[in-house]
């Protein structure tokens, strides 16, 4: 086991419908913690960058145009194997195969108004980390 670190949005359709903090609430029930979060609205440009390796797919205009719709909020979870029990909580990117209890099955409209966001390997979470947070904005807990 290895205390790791992930990066996690809560997605416009989750924030619109004000349940930021059952989301919260899932990350903390299985032993991940919080160590930065903020909420901000993406724009058209930090979407497209964020979201770059699916540049190719069909879905890549629309999910852009999702995830500038409305705020977001971005945060780091630490905790062990952070990465795997985010992406464990979360559940299957479609709602409609998602586990119970997972916060897609819960929560989600869509495959692409899924609620939440997480990292989904170690490079990744490094690279996501880094889009949104400084160093300095990670504090210890
Ligand atoms: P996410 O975990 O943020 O990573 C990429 C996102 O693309 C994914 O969640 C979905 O929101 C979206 N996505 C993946 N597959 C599809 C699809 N077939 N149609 C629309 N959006 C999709």
């Amino acid at each position: 086991m290895t205390l790791e670190r992930t990066l996690s949005i809560v997605k416009p359709d989750a924030v619109a419908k004000n349940i930021i903090g059952k989301i919260y609430d899932r990350f903390e029930s299985v032993g991940l913690t919080i160590v930065a979060c903020r909420m901000t609205q993406l724009s058209r440009e930090q979407a497209e960058a964020f979201y770059e390796v699916h540049r190719q797919r069909p879905f890549y205009g629309e999910l852009v145009e999702y995830m500038t719709s409305g705020p977001v909020v971005v945060q780091v979870l630490e905790g062990e194997d952070a990465i795997q029990t985010n992406r464990r909580v979360m559940g299957a990117t479609n709602p409609e195969e998602a586990e119970p209890g997972t916060i897609r099955a819960d929560f989600a409209e869509s495959v692409q108004a899924n609620a939440v966001h997480g990292s989904d390997g170690p490079e990744t979470a490094r690279s996501e980390i880094d889009f949104f947070f400084d160093e300095g904005d990670v504090c210890q807990r």
